[in-house]
C-alpha cells in the first residue's frame, strides 16, 4: 500500500512541488487555508480541531508542514499572528501527530541563524532576529524534542509557481516586466533553491525514515543582487533597472541575517540528494523562458 502523506500549505510554491513529486509513489492529503484546487481540503493549522479531524480521518504516515507566515516584515507587525502560524499551529499538528503514530517533517529556515557566519551547518548555533526567525525555530526546538521527527532547513525558495507571496523570483519577473525600478541588497548571501528539488529531498527523507535535523539549499551561493541579475537574465528582461543597495539603506521592519545560506553536505550524504547552480535550476524551472 502507498505511504500515506498528509501535505499542509499545499497551495504554496514548496506545497505544489512536494503534490508533483509524491503523486505518482504516495497516497497523498493536501490542505491549505484556500482551496486553489479541487483536491486541496481546508484545514488552517492553527485550529486544532481542523488539524485533528484531517489527522485522524486519513491517518497519514507522515505529514510535512509547508504552511508558515512567510512575510518577514508582516511577522514583525503581526507577532501574535506569526506564533499562532509558525509556532502553535505546528503543536497542533505535532499533537495530532502522536495520536495516529505519524513522523512530522517540519519545514524551516535559515532565518534561525543571525547572519554573522554563514552559510551554517546543522550543529551550529541558531541566534534569530525577527520574530520569523524565533518562532519558526520554537517550532523546530518542539518538533526535535518531542519525537521522531524531522526538521528540514532552507532558504530563498524558488519554483515554477510564481504566484505565491513568498516568490522572490515571481516578485522580481512581475516588478521587471511592470518597467519598475528595483533596487536589491547586495549584501545578503544565500544559496537559492528550487523547490522541486527541496520536495525530491523531502521525498528522500521520507522513504529512509530519516529523522533530525537537516539544511537544504542549492548548490550555488549568490547575493540578491547577483541572484536577480541571473534571474533577470534568464526572462530576457532588462537589467539596467536593478542597482544594488545595503540592507541597512532599505528600513526593512524585520532585520535580516546577511551572511546566510546553509550548507547541506549532511543531507547529501545521508539521503544522496543532488542539488543545482542557479542557472541549472532557472532553466529546470523556467524551460520556455
Ligand atoms: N519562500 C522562501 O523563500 C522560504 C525560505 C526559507 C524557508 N521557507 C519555509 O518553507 C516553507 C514553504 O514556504 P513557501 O515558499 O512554499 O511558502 P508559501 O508559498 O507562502 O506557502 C505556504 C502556504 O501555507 C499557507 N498557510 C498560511 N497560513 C496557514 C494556516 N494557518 N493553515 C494552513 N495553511 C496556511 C499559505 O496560504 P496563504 O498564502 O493564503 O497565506 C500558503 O498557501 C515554509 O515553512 C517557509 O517558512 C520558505
Amino acid at each position: 500500500m502507498p505511504t500515506r502523506v498528509l501535505i499542509t500549505g499545499a497551495a504554496g510554491q514548496l506545497g505544489r512541488a512536494l503534490a508533483r513529486a509524491m503523486s505518482s509513489k504516495m497516497d497523498l492529503l493536501f490542505v491549505d487555508t484556500i482551496q486553489a484546487t479541487s483536491d486541496v481540503t481546508l484545514c488552517d493549522i492553527t485550529d486544532q480541531a481542523q488539524v485533528e479531524e484531517a489527522v485522524r480521518s486519513f491517518k497519514p504516515r507522515f505529514i510535512v508542514n509547508t504552511a508558515a507566515f512567510t512575510d518577514v516584515d508582516g511577522n514583525e507587525r503581526e507577532p501574535e499572528k506569526a506564533r499562532d502560524v509558525n509556532t502553535t499551529g505546528v503543536e497542533y499538528l505535532l499533537t495530532a501527530s502522536g495520536e495516529v503514530g505519524a513522523q512530522l517533517v517540519q519545514v524551516s529556515t535559515d532565518y534561525v541563524f543571525d547572519g554573522t557566519a554563514g552559510p551554517y551547518l546543522e550543529e551550529d548555533e541558531p541566534a534569530p532576529l525577527s520574530v520569523y526567525g524565533r518562532t519558526k525555530l520554537e517550532a523546530e526546538r518542539n518538533v526535535l524534542e518531542n519525537g521522531s521527527h524531522t526538521v528540514i532547513r532552507t532558504n530563498v525558495l524558488f519554483g515554477p509557481y510564481t504566484e505565491s507571496k513568498a516568490s522572490f523570483v515571481g516578485w522580481i519577473v512581475n516588478s521587471l516586466r511592470a518597467g519598475k525600478a528595483l533596487r536589491i541588497v547586495d549584501d545578503q548571501i544565500n544559496n537559492p533553491t528550487l523547490t522541486t528539488h527541496l520536495a525530491e529531498a523531502i521525498c528522500s527523507a521520507i522513504e529512509e525514515g530519516a529523522t533530525g535535523l537537516y539544511h537544504y539549499g542549492g548548490l550555488e551561493f549568490a547575493s540578491r543582487y547577483e541572484f536577480t541579475l541571473k534571474v533577470a537574465r534568464h526572462f530576457h528582461l532588462p537589467t539596467d533597472g536593478i542597482s544594488p543597495v545595503a540592507t541597512k539603506e532599505l528600513d526593512q521592519l524585520a532585520p535580516r541575517p546577511l551572511k546566510s545560506g546553509l550548507i547541506c553536505s549532511k543531507m547529501k550524504m545521508d539521503l544522496n540528494v543532488m542539488n543545482a547552480t542557479i542557472s541549472e535550476a532557472l532553466s529546470e524551472a523556467f524551460p520556455e523562458s
